[in-house]
């Protein structure tokens, strides 16, 4: 039997489609557990300036379709200091809070480790963040939905590229992760992806835009943000060694966290969401809800936040097979 009653949720970090399914879903399976439920404004900001609410059924009504985050997020810097994190804790203790779900990625469950440890809070992390860089879970919430508007993206693009026999280098997000650069390459048909976590081997590049010449009048290539060197100088240098191409470099932005979520992304969060609550009712804590082969599984946060560092070497092999 669980000693806990109230439990407050928020989202950090960067908004992710799929947040508000994560937070309807965490608010309603409290609820149903008999649990007085407290939504948090701004992620940990909130915490710290006490901009706390109570969450009923009404409150999470007609927004598991919306993109976002009802709640809304933000980075905090407050809450990475000392004084900052006491704050929070008196006014969770003002409100005899007794647990917390922490709806993003590896600034959040950061931040989360360093309060558990503070002031043994229980807090369980759920997912949520389009970059899918966390260990643990096979997808994070956001994820689907943000390679589906990039494809989407890269499809319309095609069109002009293939109308005017260009070259086209798209620059998609993910700071320190080409997850969503090697999906939705592949299923683009894209020439070459680079990404962060592999050194750009630019000769290789080369040849390849070389060799399919003959095959080919539009090339598409993908890079990821955080690729050493960005959309803009990769054409440069695809420009410099190719002047006869029509080269043009398209940054898709912010256009990819925003949106409905897709209805892989809406089940996602609420599995996720339920088994945040029963995860926190059954004494878990420092633990992040995941999904692994379909199965929902705990891992601690400091395993969550380790940075993948290769990616399935089978996309990128078959973007290179593929690209002939
Ligand atoms: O972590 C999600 C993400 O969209 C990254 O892919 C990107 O680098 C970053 O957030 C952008 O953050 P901001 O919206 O604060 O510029």
């Amino acid at each position: 039997m669980s000693n806990i009653k109230n439990i407050a949720v928020l989202t950090s970090g960067g908004d992710a489609p799929g947040m508000n399914a994560a937070i309807r879903a965490v608010v309603r399976a409290g609820i149903y557990h008999g649990i007085n439920m407290f939504g948090i404004k701004r992620g940990y900001d909130g915490l710290v300036n006490g901009d706390i609410t109570a969450m009923d059924v009404k409150s999470v009504a007609n927004i598991i379709q919306r993109g976002g985050t009802i709640l809304k997020t933000a980075r905090s810097t407050e809450f990475k200091t000392v004084e900052g994190r006491k704050q929070a804790y008196e006014n969770i203790k003002k409100l005899n809070i007794d647990a917390l779900v922490v709806i993003g990625g590896d600034g959040t469950f950061t931040g989360a480790s360093k309060f558990i440890e503070e002031f043994n809070i229980p807090i369980i992390g759920i997912p949520g963040t389009i970059d899918n860089d966390l260990a643990g879970t096979d997808f994070t919430i956001g994820y689907d939905t943000a390679i589906n508007t990039v494809v989407d993206a890269v499809d319309k693009i095609r069109d002009t590229a293939e109308s005017h026999d260009r070259l086209f280098v798209i620059e998609v997000m993910g700071r320190d992760s080409g997850l969503i650069a090697l999906r939705s390459g592949i299923s683009t048909g894209a020439e070459a992806v680079l990404i962060p976590e592999l050194e750009v081997d630019y000769e290789a590049i080369m040849k390849r835009l070389d060799s399919t010449r003959k095959n080919k009048s539009s090339r598409i290539i993908i890079v990821a943000e955080g690729d050493e060197e960005g959309g803009l100088v990769v054409a440069e240098k695809i420009q410099k060694n190719f002047p006869s191409y029509d080269v043009r470099v398209s940054i898709l932005g912010h256009i990819q966290r925003g949106g409905k979520p897709s209805c892989m992304d809406r089940v996602l969060a609420s599995r996720l969401g339920v088994a945040a609550v029963e995860g926190l009712l059954e004494g878990r804590k420092g633990e992040m809800a995941g999904l692994v082969c379909s199965k929902i599984t705990f891992t601690p946060f400091h395993k969550a936040i380790k940075h993948i560092d290769a990616p399935d070497e089978n996309l990128t092999r078959i973007v290179e097979i593929l690209s002939l």
